[in-house]
């Protein structure tokens, strides 16, 4: 349902991905893009997935684990102190930020590990109009515009869908 809904390669073919990128995967799950990923960006290519949930991460395919290119990190994205500031070209929170209490931190930590010029593509479910009991993880457009204004990031046009928000940003190269 997955693949025909939200198919990994159209979902990245938003962040212009190239041959050679170093790309973060936060809140990576079971690694749903990760072979894409590594696809895309070939053998000069890197692959961070992080993930808080062991559980998930233990999903992702063990031949992951043995490449090089890619790095397994258990813990909150909205603390990656072992990640290099501006080391990343690219970040992606699919359905992340829906997910998770502490949005600020994990855009915030986004933007810190992101070289200037870098893109983060953002995406979250469109909001169901009935009560959720859920009410501090959920998004909503407007909470999504409170979060991108905190940093002074480049708001570019992306599409969204019948499903899901998307919202692609770049960090600025000056400023
Ligand atoms: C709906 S899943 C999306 C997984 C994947 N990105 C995808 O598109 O299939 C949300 C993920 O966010 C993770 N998550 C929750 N809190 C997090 C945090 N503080 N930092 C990073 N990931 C988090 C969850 O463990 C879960 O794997």
């Amino acid at each position: 349902m997955r693949r025909w809904l939200l198919p990994a390669t159209s979902e990245l073919a938003r962040l212009d991905l190239h041959a050679g990128l170093a790309v973060a995967d936060l809140g990576a799950g079971v690694g749903f893009h990760a072979e894409a990923l590594l696809q895309l960006l070939g053998p000069g290519g890197s692959l961070l997935l992080v993930d808080p949930d062991r559980e998930n991460l233990e999903l992702v395919p063990n031949h992951y684990r043995e490449n090089p290119r890619v790095r397994i990190l258990i813990g909150s994205a909205a603390h990656l102190p072992t990640v290099p500031t501006a080391s990343q070209d690219r970040v992606l929170l699919s359905l992340t930020l829906c997910c998770l209490v502490d949005k600020e931190g994990v855009l915030g930590e986004s933007w810190r590990i992101l070289r200037p010029g870098g893109l983060v593509l953002a995406t979250f479910p469109r909001a169901r109009r009935r009560p959720n009991r859920r009410r501090p993880l959920r998004m909503t457009r407007d909470r999504w515009r409170a979060l991108e204004k905190i940093l002074p990031w480049e708001v570019l046009s992306v599409r969204s869908s019948f499903w899901i928000h998307r919202h692609l940003l770049r960090k600025p190269t000056t400023g």
